[in-house]
């Protein structure tokens, strides 16, 4: 019996299976809009039977944006594409999620097949970044930002909610906000990007403080019973990384007792003098700690591939849904595979009847191939 293919239910939301497809951000947006690749790219995904579908890295700002080409949700028309992704990937059976960020220090950046580094300043495609503090991540993405004003704080607050309420109208039933990855929310926490003097920097509190009064605003506006979380990095594997874990799992504890539903736990990515693990489910301890710790639902994505490893993460309770990004972008159905392959019951069945009702008969040249 796989456990991978129960049902998860968080408040009231429940996903088909313990499977999640990451946001993965998709570099084909004009000035924030979605078109055809995003119309045609989500739901062809959410079609292959995974449980929970989240879009992209969404900017709730201009230059929140990571690239020209991330999409956006700081306008109502942004929110009208958006809302026939979200109605394509309920159709195909999965919950419709999207994450919602402002890059920070690291926006303003080309396409990580056109360079991943900071666009030159000279440019005209090229805006200013912000960041707690007037520091610069370092390597490609060397331009140092503009030290962000309270009034500054104050309006990306504002506009993290206002990005959340567009979601909720546009249909999404999970909300992720980007607390990780060296954006903006991960830099108030990183003692490498944040060296703020007032109650936004400093100790654990100080750091905390921009991601929990975000959280809050966005509780504001995102309903009750529906799932909101947040993808965090609990680690930045800088030789600090049993202090970063505690203050972390502190955190978390706090964002729960604000109202968040599950944490989505990832990798800081704050410094490029990481030294990060990669291996097979790396992450996956990591999460069970967070979850033990924290009390609250996680997940976790990075390398957990192979049935056997998919299975394992969540039958021995490290991590309550398994998000796999790349594996779905090489093949669609990977859930199908996962199913046929952990022997599930009527592995067809994570996919619609059109694809499904020919794949539970067709199993060779024959009658039910020719009709
Ligand atoms: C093309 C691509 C785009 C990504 N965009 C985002 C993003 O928008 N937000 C995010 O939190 N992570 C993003 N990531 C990281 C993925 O969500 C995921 O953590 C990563 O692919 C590792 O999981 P995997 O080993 O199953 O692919 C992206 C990864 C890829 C490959």
């Amino acid at each position: 019996m796989s456990t991978l293919f129960t049902p998860f239910k968080l408040k009231d939301v429940t996903l088909r299976n313990r499977i999640a497809v990451p946001p993965m951000c998709q570099y084909s947006a004009q000035d924030g809009y979605t078109n055809e690749w995003h119309q045609v790219h989500y739901p062809g995904i959410a079609r292959g039977g995974a449980g929970l579908v989240i879009v992209e890295a969404t900017a709730v700002s201009p230059e929140g944006r990571i690239t020209p080409n991330c999409t956006g949700l700081w306008d109502d028309r942004q929110a009208e594409g958006m809302a026939r992704i979200a109605a394509g990937i309920k159709a195909a059976g999965a919950v419709p999620g999207i994450q919602i960020g402002h890059a920070g220090r690291k926006a303003s950046a080309n396409r990580p097949w056109e360079g991943d580094d900071h666009i030159p300043e000279t440019d005209p495609r090229a805006w200013q970044t912000i960041s707690p503090s007037a520091l610069a991540f370092g390597g490609g993405l060397s331009r140092v930002p503009r030290a962000m004003t309270l009034a500054d704080i104050e309006r990306v607050k504002a506009d993290f909610a206002a990005a959340a309420r567009r979601a909720r109208d546009a249909g999404f039933q999970w909300l992720e906000l980007h607390f990780a990855h060296g954006y903006l929310a991960q830099s108030f926490f990183s003692v490498h990007a944040n060296q703020r003097d007032d109650r936004y920097g400093g100790n654990f509190e100080g750091r905390s403080r921009f991601l929990l009064e975000t959280l809050a605003a966005v509780r504001e506006v995102w309903p009750e019973n529906l799932p909101l979380t947040a993808r965090f990095g609990v680690i930045e594997y800088d030789g600090r990384d049993e202090q970063t874990l505690a203050e972390s799992i502190a955190l978390t504890r706090a964002m729960r007792a604000g109202g968040l539903d599950l944490l989505n736990v990832s990798v800081g990515f704050s410094t490029p003098q990481a030294n990060v693990p990669w291996g097979v489910a790396f992450l996956a301890p990591v999460a069970e700690r967070v979850r033990r710790e924290a009390e609250l639902p996680v997940a976790a994505a990075w390398c957990i591939d192979g049935a056997q490893t998919v299975e394992r993460v969540v039958a021995q309770g490290q991590m309550d849904l398994v998000m796999i990004g790349r594996a779905h972008l090489a093949n669609p159905h990977y859930p199908y595979q996962l199913a046929l392959e952990l022997k599930a019951q009527r592995p067809a069945w994570t996919l619609p009847a059109p694809y499904a009702y020919w794949l539970e008969r067709y199993k060779g040249p024959g009658k039910a191939a020719a009709q």
